[in-house]
């Protein structure tokens, strides 16, 4: 008797879990809200340099523009001194440039195989001025990894990249890299700075 009841009912139930299921229309999960989250996650742009620098001359062209010649101009054909150092003034030229930084040559940072046109890692790869931060951390690993966790080098913007984007700053900004030493610098201007002459802009 109780015996047959107990072996149905259980296929009973799952029979009207089915029939339940089937009349209603299918509720699913609203998909968008998910993809919208995603899509509105605002990027994170890092300041650069605009590109390799160059030496003004001292005079403005017709139009009152600084006039200014590429590193090149003069290095493409003079051969690197490899033991110029900062620290030891140069006397025929860039006399102005007495850094301090560790007791590092020219040459372990700008390239001489380009005529100064770019920077180069201790391997010899080079790196366009762009990517100095690349250089940067070669020698400073721990200070980028930390940078990388946002815990050295600031950042404008938001934290919550829902809210809205995020700027961060780029090692030259903060620090001269011929005397990198902090305070002996002010930062430049932020990204929100409306004079273009403070340069380094996205
Ligand atoms: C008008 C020519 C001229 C321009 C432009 C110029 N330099 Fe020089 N540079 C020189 C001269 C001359 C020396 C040698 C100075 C000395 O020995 O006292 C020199 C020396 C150097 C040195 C020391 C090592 C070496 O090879 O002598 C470096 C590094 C250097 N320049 C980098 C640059 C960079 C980077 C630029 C572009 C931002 C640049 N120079 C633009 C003329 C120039
Ligand atoms: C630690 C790396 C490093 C060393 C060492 C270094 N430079 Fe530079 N130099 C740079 C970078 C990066 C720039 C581009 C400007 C900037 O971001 O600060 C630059 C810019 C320059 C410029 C153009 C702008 C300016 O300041 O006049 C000249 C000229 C120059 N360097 C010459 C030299 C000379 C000469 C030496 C050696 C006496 C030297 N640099 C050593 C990294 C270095
Ligand atoms: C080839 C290796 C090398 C490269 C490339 C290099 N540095 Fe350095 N840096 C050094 C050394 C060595 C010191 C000195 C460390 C010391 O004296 O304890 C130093 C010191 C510093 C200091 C501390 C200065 C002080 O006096 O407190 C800062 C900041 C710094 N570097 C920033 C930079 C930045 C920014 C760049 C990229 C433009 C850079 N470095 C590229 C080797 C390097
Ligand atoms: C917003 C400005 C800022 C930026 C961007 C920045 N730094 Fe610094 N950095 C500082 C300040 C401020 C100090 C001095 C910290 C102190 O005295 O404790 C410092 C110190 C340092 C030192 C000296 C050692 C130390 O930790 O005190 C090194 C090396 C250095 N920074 C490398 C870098 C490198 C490499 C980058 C790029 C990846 C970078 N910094 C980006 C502001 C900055």
């Amino acid at each position: 008797m109780s015996h047959d009841i107990r072996h149905y009912r259980p296929l009973a139930l799952l029979a009207l879990v089915f029939a339940a299921g089937c009349g209603r229309a299918p509720v699913e999960p609203a998909p968008t809200a998910k993809f919208e989250m995603a899509a509105t996650r605002h990027p994170v742009a890092i300041r650069r340099p605009a590109g390799p620098p160059s030496v003004p001359t001292g005079t403005l062209d017709e139009k009152g523009r600084p006039v200014t010649i590429a590193c090149a101009n003069c290095h493409a054909t003079k051969p690197a001194v490899a033991d110029a150092k900062l620290g030891s003034p140069l006397k025929l030229f860039h006399q102005g440039l007495i850094g301090q930084h560790g007791t590092l040559s020219c040459v372990s940072c700008h390239n001489p195989t380009d005529g100064y046109a770019s920077l180069r890692l201790a391997d010899g790869k080079s790196v366009p001025y762009a990517e100095v931060m690349t250089l940067c951390a070669q020698c400073h690993g721990p200070q980028f990894r930390d940078y990388q966790h946002g815990a050295h080098g600031g950042m404008t913007g938001y934290w919550d990249l829902s809210k809205g984007s995020r700027v961060r700053n780029n090692c030259v900004d903060c620090h001269d890299s011929h005397a990198p030493k902090y305070p002996t610098v002010t930062p430049a201007p932020g990204p929100n700075d409306r004079n273009p002459s403070g340069g380094g802009h996205e």
